[in-house]
């Protein structure tokens, strides 16, 4: 769901007009609605109910700390993959031993830092990452937590590069091998085994991937129990969200509309997975990323030129891939929609950013109404994956993020600085 309407022709994020943002914090900029995430979040814990479940929001999604927060103080979770992301969870006032440690390439550094704060659990990738964890726990004179990520080989139907539970992946380790390593595990003085975990990609629409992973583990996952003990198993994340036609029907629930298998809703990912879960007795752990936020960010742009060529019109707006990379990286498809309604006839266009690259696009050949330079746009559903993997590329200042709670304004995060571009270089000796 998401609360985005118009209201007598203007865009507003809950009860706040989004020209009033622009005018105050300029464009481009990020705007997260704190209602859109809470309820996401309390209708994917209500499905899961059922099961002794902990949801464990992917901080890769979206790592603002106001939106750690808001996710904090519902009683979230978090799947963190790096000490970064550890020390966000910790500064939003989250607690150490609700978060899981995921990642292919922990540092010995990160491990130490995890250790001593006292994550939940690692979950491991290798037996190179096995060794150096019983190591780093073992100088520090701890026993590490850990689960292993098993790779199901299920084909998660989803893009080639947000795909990851099939073998040809770099993740986990593969259901033949995993009793194997758990034994490994076992034999190790500063390890504690405490589950077992999976994922198998993201942006998934339908239940059946799930159902697939679930019933390919569901004998391991007894096996390993039977012979080491668990405690949870982690089912990952990947829940997907609907992209578009988000403001046609004026109702949050848009997306109810669509056609199964073009969307998934809490229900049907918890209807597919508690039968094959829950009779496993153990803790059952979710990590959602984006489920929990895509729908509940814009961001905010402004035309800056339009330019007719005999090919196309090409719309330019302030923003740029830098600030959202999801069209240029996984042709992501987002709704894009003027923030005063308008009624012009629609006609094809490129909108593009101001980048020096031609992947620089948020959408192409898409039919939008007239548009004129100092007309606001929002380019919808970009909360998650948005913010997050933007960089300085060509010097581009780093975005606000807002959040609106009602009709509160929150500045989440202020707009960088020509000075913060530069902060931490050192021009050369005279
Ligand atoms: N758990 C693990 C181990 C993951 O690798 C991921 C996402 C998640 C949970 C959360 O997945 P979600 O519920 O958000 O689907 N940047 C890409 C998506 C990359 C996903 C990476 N892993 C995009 O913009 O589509």
């Amino acid at each position: 769901m998401h609360l985005f309407s118009y209201v007598d022709g203007s865009l507003h994020c809950e009860g706040v007009k989004l020209d009033e943002i622009a005018d105050r914090f300029g464009t481009p900029a990020y705007v997260y609605s704190a209602n859109t995430i809470r309820e996401n979040y309390r209708r994917l814990d209500t499905a899961l109910a059922p099961l002794d479940h902990l949801v464990c929001f992917a901080v890769k999604a979206n790592s603002n700390l106001a939106v750690l927060q808001i996710l904090a103080r519902l009683g979230s979770g978090f799947d963190i993959v790096s000490g970064g992301e550890l020390f966000r969870v910790l500064k939003a006032g989250a607690r150490a031993d609700r978060c899981t440690f995921a990642g292919v390439g922990k540092t010995r550094e990160e491990i130490a830092y995890a250790l001593r704060e006292g994550v939940y659990s690692f979950n491991v990738e290798s037996e190179g990452e096995l060794e150096r964890i019983n190591e780093v726990a073992g100088s520090l004179g701890m026993k590490a937590p850990i689960a292993i990520r098993v790779n199901p080989n299920v084909d998660a139907k989803t893009h080639k590069f947000i795909s990851t539970g099939k073998s040809k992946n770099k993740f986990g380790i593969g259901l033949d091998r995993a009793p194997e390593v758990y034994k490994v595990a076992a034999s190790l003085a500063h390890l504690k085994i405490r589950g077992i975990q999976t994922h198998i990609g993201s942006q998934i629409l339908e239940a059946a991937p799930f159902a697939e992973a679930a019933q390919k583990l569901a004998d391991l996952v007894k096996q390993i129990h039977a012979e080491h003990g668990l405690e949870f198993f982690d089912f990952g994340g990947g829940i997907g969200i609907v992209y578009d036609e988000a403001l046609k029907s004026g109702s949050p629930d848009w997306w109810l509309a669509q056609k199964p298998g073009t969307r998934i809703t809490p229900e049907d990912y918890a209807a597919a997975i508690i039968p094959i879960l829950k009779p496993l007795g153990l803790r059952i752990l979710f990590e959602p990323g984006r489920f929990l936020v895509g729908n509940a960010g814009a961001l905010l742009s402004t035309v800056q030129y339009v330019k007719e060529t005999p090919a196309k019109t090409f719309t330019i707006v302030d923003a740029a891939m830098n600030d959202l990379i999801r069209p240029a990286l996984y042709e992501g498809w987002h709704e894009i929609v003027p923030l005063t309604e308008s009624a012009g006839a629609i006609k094809p266009m490129d909108v593009v950013g101001p980048v020096c690259e031609s992947g620089d696009f948020f959408a192409q050949d898409r039919e939008l109404p007239p548009l004129h330079p100092g007309d606001r746009l929002a380019i919808l559903s970009s909360g998650a994956y948005g913010f997050v993997m933007s960089s300085n590329y060509n010097s581009r200042p780093l975005l606000p993020e807002v959040l609106v709670d009602g009709t509160e304004i929150h500045l989440a995060r202020s707009r960088q600085t020509h000075d913060d571009l530069v902060r931490g270089e050192a021009l050369l000796p005279v």
